[in-house]
């Protein structure tokens, strides 16, 4: 317990005359009565220097702004945080991972963040398959629990972020082209919703807002508890992992090659490429990953078009299921894990693989990178699964809106300094508007959890979904204290 009273105590009790809005100190006081003993609460200075102990933001441009951290024990510990803070009108946040960076989250301005970090638990039923977790476990924990009893669900790339967090914006990974997203794999989930009522979600309890947790989450209230289905290790949770680097030359051949797998791409093989500026040889380079859940003699003949191309650096290994995240694309996912940088991220999912447009989009990238240094650290990196995951489940089952994605591209820009922020992302920006002509569509579509922040709501959750989550929303969170995550409002 982190919290001490004594110097501020007079100024919190001089703050009962200033009425209108409380010192966190005196709140630090109130809730710490409020809530049980072995809870954490630290009040965070002016200068956002971090407490120890609590989960840090991984990186992101415009950081949510707390005067207060608490990491709560119980369900009702959360409860009553919940209640006091919507009483007194003083916004707040769940963390779970810290790994969501929208810029969204910068309008949160001295707020709480209530820290999940305690709920962090897995149990694993090997007999009913199911998998029940708190809501701020670490998708790493996940995978090396299901491992080790020769289970498996989808997860994202990056094994650093939060597991349920992901949830509740859908989830999306390699193995989604099996399974569907993580949240197509959930049976029920405990929340404090909006009003401060502990509830049990699930096809059979609070059916509607069930559909809702599934993509729309965060705008609803705090998930403690989530039970998932799990599902026997595909081919013994072993896995092909195939990396390989391309001169920016043969671009569009590489389109060509993935537009042949767009529709027809086999539920074990999930692609995703990358294309990135190398400023020694002044070019283009293009990474293609390719992750197959089957024997490594049947991934390499799938994959054999992408080989006869004559990758520059090749290499094919066997892995398990479990080291994927840890491998995959050389390893630089996870090293991204680090963080602590200013991520300027744009993206936009794809319904084609429009080859010439494609190209067009890598030679402006490559025409602008030559000749501004700063924005040479961009990199375009996009997911192609299979639809058999994602089309097992109907599209009015959640509020995920992304089941005919052919590829979820992310335009990761990084800053140096402050200063280049806007450059970075005018780049970006041009970039995904680019992409956006060869779509397929004509609005444009994002998947919640790799959204700048800025684009219109109907882009995140569609608007054939947004009246439905809107009318949820009043329901279950009447104050929209749940908005400071790309919110449905
Ligand atoms: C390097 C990197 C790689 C990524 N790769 C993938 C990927 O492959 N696939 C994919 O699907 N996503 C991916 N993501 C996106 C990721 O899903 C989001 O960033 C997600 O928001 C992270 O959740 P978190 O709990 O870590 O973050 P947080 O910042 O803690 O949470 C994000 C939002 O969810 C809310 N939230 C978190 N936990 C709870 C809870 N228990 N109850 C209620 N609300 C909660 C928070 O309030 C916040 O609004 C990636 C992100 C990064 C940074
Ligand atoms: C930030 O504020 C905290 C608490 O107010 C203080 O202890 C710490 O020294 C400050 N750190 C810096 C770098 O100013
Ligand atoms: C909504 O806000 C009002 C005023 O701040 C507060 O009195 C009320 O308890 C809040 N309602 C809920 C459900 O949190
Ligand atoms: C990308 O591919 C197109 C079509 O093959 C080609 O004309 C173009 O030069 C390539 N771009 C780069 C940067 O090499
Ligand atoms: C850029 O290319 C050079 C020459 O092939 C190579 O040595 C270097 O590692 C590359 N840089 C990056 C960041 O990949
Ligand atoms: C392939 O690229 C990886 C990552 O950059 C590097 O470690 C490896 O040495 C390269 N292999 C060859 C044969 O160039």
């Amino acid at each position: 317990m982190g919290f001490q009273i004594p110097v501020l105590w007079v100024l919190a009790n001089l703050s009962a005359l200033v009425w209108a809005s409380l010192l966190p100190e005196q709140m630090a006081h109130d809730l710490q009565s409020l809530i049980s003993p072995d809870s954490d609460i630290e009040v965070v200075g002016s200068n956002q220097t971090w407490p120890s102990g609590f989960t840090p933001r991984w990186a992101i441009t415009a950081p949510p702004k707390y005067i207060m951290v608490i990491k709560p024990r119980l369900v009702t510990d959360v409860q009553a945080i919940i209640r006091y803070a919507s009483t007194n009108d003083v916004p707040f946040l769940a963390t779970g991972g810290g790994h969501g960076y929208s810029s969204t989250l910068g309008g949160l301005e001295e707020g709480i963040s209530i820290d999940m970090g305690y709920f962090d638990e897995i149990t694993v039923n090997t007999a009913s398959n199911t998998m029940t977790t708190g809501g701020a476990v670490k998708t790493a924990d996940i995978v090396d629990a299901l491992h080790a009893v020769g289970r498996e669900i989808p997860v994202g790339q990056c094994i650093c972020i939060g597991y349920s967090g992901a949830t509740l914006g859908g989830g999306i990974g390699p193995y989604s082209g099996l399974h569907g997203t993580q949240s197509d794999s959930l049976l029920s989930v405990q929340m404090v919703n909006g009003r401060g009522d502990i509830v049990t979600v699930s096809k059979n309890q609070n059916r509607d807002l069930f559909y809702g947790i599934k993509g729309a989450g965060a705008n609803f209230g705090v998930v403690t508890s989530l039970t998932y289905r799990v599902y026997p290790a595909t081919n013994g949770g072993m896995a092909m992992n195939a990396d390989m680097m391309f001169p920016g030359a043969l671009n569009g051949s590489v389109w060509e090659l993935a537009r042949s797998f767009a529709g027809n791409q086999p539920k074990e093989l999930s692609i995703t490429f990358s294309i990135s500026y190398n400023a020694t040889i002044g070019d283009i380079v293009l990474i293609a990953n390719f992750i197959y859940a089957g024997p490594q003699a049947r991934g390499r003949r799938l994959i054999k078009p992408f080989l006869d191309l004559g990758p520059i650096n090749l290499s094919i290994t066997t892995v398990t299921w479990s080291d994927l995240p840890r491998v995959a694309v050389y390893g630089l996912p996870y090293a991204g894990c680090r963080g602590g940088s200013l991520y300027v991220p744009q993206s936009l999912n794809l319904y084609r693989i429009d080859v010439a447009n494609i190209a067009s989009v890598v030679n402006y990238m490559k025409r602008r990178m030559a000749a501004e240094p700063s924005l040479q650290s961009l990199f375009v990196a996009w997911a192609q699964y299979s639809q058999y995951g994602f089309a097992k489940f109907s599209d009015d089952s959640s509020a995920f809106p992304h089941r005919d994605a052919v590829a979820f591209v992310q335009i990761d820009g990084f800053a140096m300094d402050p200063s280049q922020v806007s450059s970075v992302n005018e780049f970006g920006k041009e970039i995904r508007d680019r992409f956006q002509r060869g779509s397929g569509r004509r609005d444009l579509s994002v998947y919640v959890n790799f959204a700048h922040g800025d684009e219109p709501a109907k882009a995140w959750y569609s608007s054939r979904k947004l009246p439905k989550l809107r009318e949820l929303k009043r329901r279950y969170d009447p104050n929209s204290s749940f908005s400071f995550y790309n919110p449905i409002l």
